[in-house]
């Protein structure tokens, strides 16, 4: 029997931080040595917010430089616009999801709040609406048996195991469905949360002070880590509050587990002292974002040559990606040429 398969994706909107490291990026390294594995730089997605265009294009690179320095191996990794049956994909997907199924996407309220909030006459597009279709579209195209993703990806993965099902069940016979149901791996670090206000998610879109940048310069990541939210008291209590419980996870998720396992031992004594917490998170954050900057940096250097192994293997996986809209075509009753 063949390998499962793995597909993922992310935006490219900016740098790596720590959330979508430990919740995904990470994770999609050690995939690669058991499945076969499809990464993708979603600049369709990138679209849904408002975004500057000569920006996206140059982000879309960065982010490919990013993940390879990470680890993520080339021949895994394309840009989605270079395989745009994604987008045509989107479209039968589409006329197979209801309307009422995509206003309870919590990211849609969410991302359609912000926008509000940022500017009162603010335009929701309706690519924001229909961006879960893309990424059904982005799954079931490769039949992705599973996609490594952080649990705020948990709605729009169920949402697309029921177009899948959907289709299978309009398009095809009970004794040969076409697509899988994929099904989300999450890390033990599913939600890392920001430290300036641990009540929320790490993430790019609250602003500056609410995300690490795995890319970051370390002085400032020792300042975000020196005033990260602890607890409103004055000190450790019984229960341990979610801001330095997501500084342990940092510290465990870094791979200090000698740090982890003596502080935690203080601060169920009542002896720990923040501070020092503060320091070994700060500290060991640095040392795992050093060697991952210094691969960036050699990348870059070789930039025309891995752009054009990027470029190649985006058409390598765009031939899996052309099978499937021929097969799609097929069953849905579109000329095929
Ligand atoms: P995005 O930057 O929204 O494209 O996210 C890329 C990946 O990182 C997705 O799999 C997200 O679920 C994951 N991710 C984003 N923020 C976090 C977070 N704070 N904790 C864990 N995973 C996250
Ligand atoms: N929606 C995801 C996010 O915001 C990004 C994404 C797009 C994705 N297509 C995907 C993730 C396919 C997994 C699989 O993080």
């Amino acid at each position: 029997m063949s390998a499962k398969r793995v597909l993922s994706g992310i935006q490219p909107t900016g740098d790596i931080h720590l959330g979508n490291y430990f919740g995904a990026v990470k994770n999609w390294v050690h995939l690669q040595d058991s499945y076969q594995c499809t990464f993708s730089v979603v600049d369709y997605h990138s679209m849904t917010m408002p975004y500057v265009p000569a920006q996206l294009r140059e982000n879309t690179w960065s982010m490919v430089f990013q993940l390879l320095a990470c680890d993520v191996d080339p021949k895994n990794l394309f840009i989605q616009s270079l395989v745009p049956e994604h987008t045509e994909l989107a479209w039968v997907l589409g006329c197979i999801t209801s309307f009422g199924e995509l206003q309870r996407m919590t990211q849609f309220k969410d991302k359609s709040d912000q926008l509000k909030e940022s500017n009162k006459e603010s335009f929701v597009s309706t690519g924001l609406f229909f961006y879960p279709i893309l990424q059904a579209a982005d799954i079931l195209i490769y039949h992705a048996n599973y996609v490594p993703v952080g649990k705020d990806q948990e709605q729009h993965l169920e949402l697309s195991r029921n177009i899948a099902a959907r289709f299978n069940n309009q398009f095809c016979t009970e004794e040969k469905p076409y697509f899988h149901h994929p099904e989300p791996l999450y890390t033990e670090t599913p939600k890392i949360l920001s430290l300036a206000d641990p009540n929320k998610k790490m993430s790019k879109s609250l602003g500056e002070k609410h995300f690490i940048n795995v890319f970051g310069d370390p002085e400032i990541i020792r300042k975000q880590v020196k005033t990260a939210v602890t607890d409103t008291g004055s000190g450790p209590s019984e229960t341990m509050s979610p801001g330095v419980a997501n500084l342990f996870e940092l510290l465990k998720a870094c791979g200090n587990q000698q740090a982890h396992a003596s502080l935690l031992s203080d601060y169920q004594q009542q002896q720990l002292k923040y501070s020092q917490l503060k320091e070994a998170v700060a500290e060991s954050i640095i040392a795992l974002c050093a060697p991952i900057k210094e691969r960036y940096l050699l990348l870059r250097a070789d930039e025309n040559n891995i752009k054009e192994q990027i470029r190649n293997s985006s058409s390598e996986i765009r031939k899996m990606a052309q099978k499937t809209m021929r097969e799609v075509k097929e069953l849905v009753g579109i000329l095929n040429v």
